[in-house]
């Protein structure tokens, strides 16, 4: 039920009008002047004020601005006397949703009582409308945001995905290309040693010669072990599965390496924060992740330093970093010198790297470098717990 408040100072105004109203089924509350007019504004919250403009103390139009400022969600409709047709101009301006001319016929009251009604209602039903919208394209902007931003996550997750792509195939076609050539040259290369053989005898009673065959003889073993090095690195082996505890690997590897540690007085500083479950790995794969990162960072360390390896796992994922105190990487190698052949050492062969990534990638892992802010560098590996069905990137 609609509630209306009539103020009004004279009794007889108020009774009727209350009667008019009440006939037409609206709730009637009055007052007689504007204060007590104003608290009841404030407790009952009518739709709407039936107000007089001349009011003792407080005088209507001040009442009509306090209501219209302070509770918009009442309207006003000002009763006013005959000839004050300026005054209701005033009063329409200040708010008043209409006015209606003192004595007035209760039809025209009721019609003119409706009609603001009906209008309140919609005008509220807008803002109502409005603000909904406004909420819905706050919402919008919210969700424009966050799907920018995914795409932007996406992008960049495109971007390296794409990037570790070309790495693997060019890594696949020097692989091949590796293959094939260490594979040629192995052949007229045991047909020389077989040459060499045959010579020695006639070279009995000449010993220097015979020492010179001797030394050819090294040599070729030499290219021999680094055409086969060369073939292990294209290649995957034979590839032999166990369970292997990446822990006790590194513990392996480092007991290999004691010797030259302590020669190069390199401190290890072991950090198992977890120890990971078993994987099923090749451990000499394993293994080659190791020695061939260990070795890169004694060599850096000849003249002491710190090699720090920490470990943790969660569900999913093995952690490993790898850090050392020597020279460290420039930002401008990082994408290098997992490249086959990239070396910056005199002797370096340059494959080290790229054996490690292929193996850390064979077990659906993930190997970086990183930058940080003491010299050294730091190398971050990932191996997951449960692989994810691929072998490896050369094949077996
Ligand atoms: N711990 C490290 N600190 C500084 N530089 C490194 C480190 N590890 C690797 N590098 C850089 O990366 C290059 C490539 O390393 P990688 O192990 O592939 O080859 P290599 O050590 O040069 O030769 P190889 O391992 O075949 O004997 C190195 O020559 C070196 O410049
Ligand atoms: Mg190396």
């Amino acid at each position: 039920m609609e509630k209306i408040l009539v103020v009004d100072d004279e009794k007889m105004i108020l009774d009727l009008a209350s009667l008019v109203l009440e006939s037409r089924g609206y709730q009637a509350i009055r007052a007689r002047d504007g204060e007590s007019a104003l608290n009841l504004v404030e407790k009952e919250s009518p739709q709407l004020v039936l107000l007089d403009y001349m009011l003792p103390g407080m005088d209507g139009m001040r009442v009509l601005r306090t209501i219209r400022e302070k509770y918009p969600k009442t309207y006003v409709v000002m009763l006013t006397g005959k000839g004050s047709e300026e005054i209701a101009v005033e009063l329409m301006k200040a708010g008043a949703s209409d006015y209606i001319l003192k004595p007035f016929k209760s039809r025209d009251l009721l019609e003119r009582i409706g009609n603001v009604l009906k209008i309140r209602r919609i005008e509220l039903n807008n803002q109502e409308l409005r603000r909904e919208k406004e909420r819905l394209l706050k919402e919008i902007e919210k969700w424009n945001l966050e799907l920018e931003k995914r795409i932007e996550e996406k992008t960049r997750d495109l971007e390296k995905a794409q990037r570790e792509i070309f790495q693997a195939e060019k890594m696949a076609a020097l692989g091949h290309l590796i293959a094939g050539m260490a594979h040629e040259i192995r052949n007229p290369l045991n047909s020389v040693t077989l040459f060499v053989q045959v010579l020695k005898p006639s070279l009995e009673d000449k010993p220097e010669e015979s020492e010179i065959l001797d030394r050819i003889l090294q040599e070729i073993d030499r290219i021999d072990s680094i055409l086969i090095r060369l073939l292990a690195t294209s290649k995957r082996s034979q590839f032999s599965p166990e369970k292997v505890l990446v822990t006790e690997v590194i513990n392996l590897v480092l007991k290999s390496l004691d010797d030259n540690l302590r020669t190069h007085r390199v401190e290890v500083k072991k950090d198992f924060q977890t120890i990971p479950p078993a994987i099923l790995a090749d451990p000499t794969e394993i293994e080659q992740i190791f020695s061939n990162l260990f070795v890169n960072s004694i060599f850096e360390m000849q003249k002491g330093g710190k090699l720090e390896i920490r470990v943790t796992h969660d569900a999913n994922m093995i952690d490993i970093l790898v850090a050392d105190t020597g020279k460290g990487i420039p930002p401008e190698n990082f994408t290098k010198i997992f490249d086959p052949f990239f070396t910056t050492k005199e002797k370096g062969t340059g494959f080290g790297l790229s054996v490690v990534l292929r193996i850390v990638k064979s077990y659906g892992g993930h190997i970086s470098v990183e930058s940080r802010d003491e010299p050294g560098a730091v190398f971050h590996i990932e191996i997951p717990l449960k692989k994810e069905g691929e072998e490896s990137l050369f094949g077996s």
